[in-house]
């Protein structure tokens, strides 16, 4: 009895746990430092949980590198930006990204609503970085 009465405690301070360490929205989130430095912050913020993991030059998960490198986004030119936003754009919408698969695992990886709207606003944005 005394066991399972502590469960609940443990699972809300696992959550509160997760939700100190994963804060999305914070501005100055230590986001990773290769990451396209002049997108802005809370666009930074969100792909650095939600998507970089999977999409970085040394990402082991090659299908997902070899779609989308973060980390080759700011070097390349304007044609290839709006390319990749428009790639972007259209994986959120069908709401492919972050995988199911993946998502089953992991379901904390799961855009919020919130992110969900900001990241589509800035990949339908046509500016270069995405200011
Ligand atoms: C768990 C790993 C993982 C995460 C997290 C993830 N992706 Fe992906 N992504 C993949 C894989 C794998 C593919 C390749 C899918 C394929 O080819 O079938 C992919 C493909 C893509 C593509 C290319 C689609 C195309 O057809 O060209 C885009 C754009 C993309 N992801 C954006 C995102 C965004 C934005 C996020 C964050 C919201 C994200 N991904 C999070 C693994 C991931």
């Amino acid at each position: 009895m005394k066991k399972l009465s502590l469960l609940p405690v443990a699972a809300v301070v696992g959550l509160l746990f997760f939700q100190g360490t994963t804060k999305p929205e914070v501005e100055n989130y230590p986001v990773h430092p290769a990451l396209a430095p002049d997108m802005p912050a809370n666009i930074k913020a969100i792909v650095d949980q939600k998507c970089y993991g999977c999409h970085n030059a040394e990402s082991k998960n090659e299908k997902g590198k070899a779609k989308l490198d973060w980390d080759a986004f700011e070097a390349a030119k304007k044609s290839k930006q709006m390319a990749t936003k428009g790639k972007i754009a259209e994986v959120l919408e069908k709401g492919d990204m972050p995988p199911a698969k993946f998502l089953e695992m992991k379901p904390e990886g799961k855009l919020s609503e919130a992110e969900l709207a900001t990241l589509l606003d800035w990949s339908a944005s046509k500016k270069k970085g995405g200011n």
